[in-house]
């Protein structure tokens, strides 16, 4: 059966149907898709809230994908959401043929669809905008997040002396480690003074680069332990729209305050990009924590991503519902935990005989949204300490589990 998500309705999810192929046109090829991540600017763009404007509707999400042509791995971006037209979340996507980008055998088709644009954006963010030079200090920001723990992980590639990275939540501090950051900083107060504090005490003298895709009072207190000519690139604003950085600031240590987005990347920077990230995936370098659904079950995922997206909106940086975001907090592994693993297990795939569609799950966490739900009694208690425990059964499971495929049916 060809299938595809369509959205009908700005703000609501996508729902599941079935769906007749699309025919390629000239230039285009048809791709069989094997993975196609929820990722925050798919939610921007179905929330009718973008600067792109409301969808025309219904449209098929999803801004990039993985799949095969001929049976030779490709990854491919769409316009979805941005232009009229179909993404990623569909069995059969029709793409350009110049847009494609030939993937190795070697790389995890799943993992590249999770870190897919994110990564792009972490590398070209510290790279090209960044300019990141050998023996830097970096701090990044975010660093839980999709774009934070690639871009933890390729500043130590590229040889960055000493990587600070900052999260609101233990579980995001616990992956910014995994990924190999040298030292954490708490997230976990809106007090830009005191954030300022704890950067100047984690930092080894003055940093060279921010990475941030936060912005709000994170970005303003990292940017006060730059050195002079230090430059912050902002690729983001999950923590505000607007930062308290101060012009006396700026001009007094002569900051560099540059913005970047991935829609500036011309095709060739973008797919170079995407062959390094691929690259780095078969290597091992480059691994981000994510959940696995089948189509099936992506509407419900596509909800969750919704409501963590939501809660961090109304949190204003606030402690506290940094848990209701928490990406996975086993790095590197595929959709393994126990709550997944008996919900969409191998035998329910097959009934319905779909791939699956990658969801890059680092704010909805459905063992902990499921669980939860099932546990009032500790749902009273420290939210770090619910997940924490759960972090711990996923661990159980993983280690039962070992590396059985049917996460990925
Ligand atoms: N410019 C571009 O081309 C480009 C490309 C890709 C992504 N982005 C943007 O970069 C941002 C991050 O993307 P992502 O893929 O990494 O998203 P993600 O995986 O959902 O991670 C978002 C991170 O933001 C943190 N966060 C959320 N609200 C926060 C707040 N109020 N204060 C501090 N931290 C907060 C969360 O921290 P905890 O885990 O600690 O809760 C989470 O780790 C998004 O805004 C996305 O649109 C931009």
């Amino acid at each position: 059966m060809s299938w595809a998500l369509s959205l009908h309705s700005p703000g609501e999810p996508p729902a599941l149907v079935e769906w007749a192929p699309p025919a390629s046109g000239p230039d285009e090829v048809l791709v069989e898709v094997t993975a196609a991540p929820i990722t925050p600017l798919d939610l921007l763009c179905a929330s009718g809230t973008s600067y792109f404007g409301v969808p025309a509707t219904p449209y098929v999400p999803g801004v990039q994908g993985v799949g095969t042509v001929g049976g030779r791995p490709v990854w491919f971006p769409t316009s979805a959401g941005m232009r009229p037209g179909d993404g990623s979340m569909a069995s059969v996507v029709a793409v350009p043929e110049a847009e494609l980008v030939p993937l190795p055998d070697d790389a995890d088709p799943v993992l590249v669809a999770a870190l897919g644009l994110s990564a792009v954006a972490a590398h070209m963010a510290l790279t090209w905008r960044g300019e990141l030079a050998h023996g830097e200090q970096v701090i990044v920001l975010g660093a839980g997040g999709v774009v934070g723990q690639a871009a933890v992980r390729l500043a130590k590639a590229a040889g960055a002396r000493r990587v600070v990275a900052a999260a609101r939540s233990a579980a995001g501090r616990a992956r910014a480690v995994a990924a190999g950051a040298d030292a954490v900083v708490a997230l976990d107060t809106s007090d830009v003074d005191e954030l300022a504090t704890r950067f100047t005490a984690a930092v080894d003298g003055p940093a060279d680069l921010v990475l941030d895709p936060v912005f709000g009072v994170p970005a303003a207190a990292a940017a006060r332990v730059l050195r002079a000519g230090g430059r912050l690139v902002n690729l983001g604003a999950m923590a505000g729209e607007t930062s308290p950085i101060t012009s006396s600031l700026l001009r007094g240590k002569s900051l560099r305050l540059l913005g970047y987005t991935n829609n500036e990347l011309t095709r060739a920077q973008r797919a170079a990009a995407i062959t390094m990230v691929a690259a780095r995936v078969a290597d091992g370098t480059l691994r981000v924590g994510h959940d696995t659904v089948p189509p099936a079950d992506a509407p419900g995922a596509w909800a969750r991503c919704v409501r963590g997206r939501r809660r961090s909106q109304n949190s204003g940086g606030a402690v506290g519902s940094a848990h209701c975001l928490a990406p996975r907090a086993r790095d590197g592994l595929r959709g393994t935990d126990q709550q997944h693993r008996g919900d969409h297990g191998q035998d329910e795939a097959e009934d319905v005989q779909l791939p699956d569609v990658a969801s890059a799950q680092q704010c909805r966490d459905r063992a902990a949204d499921d669980r939860a739900d099932q546990s009032q009694q500790q749902r009273g208690d420290d939210a770090e300490v619910l997940l924490a425990g759960l972090d711990q059964a996923r661990e159980r499971a993983d280690d039962e589990a070992g590396d059985d495929e049917a996460d990925h049916v």
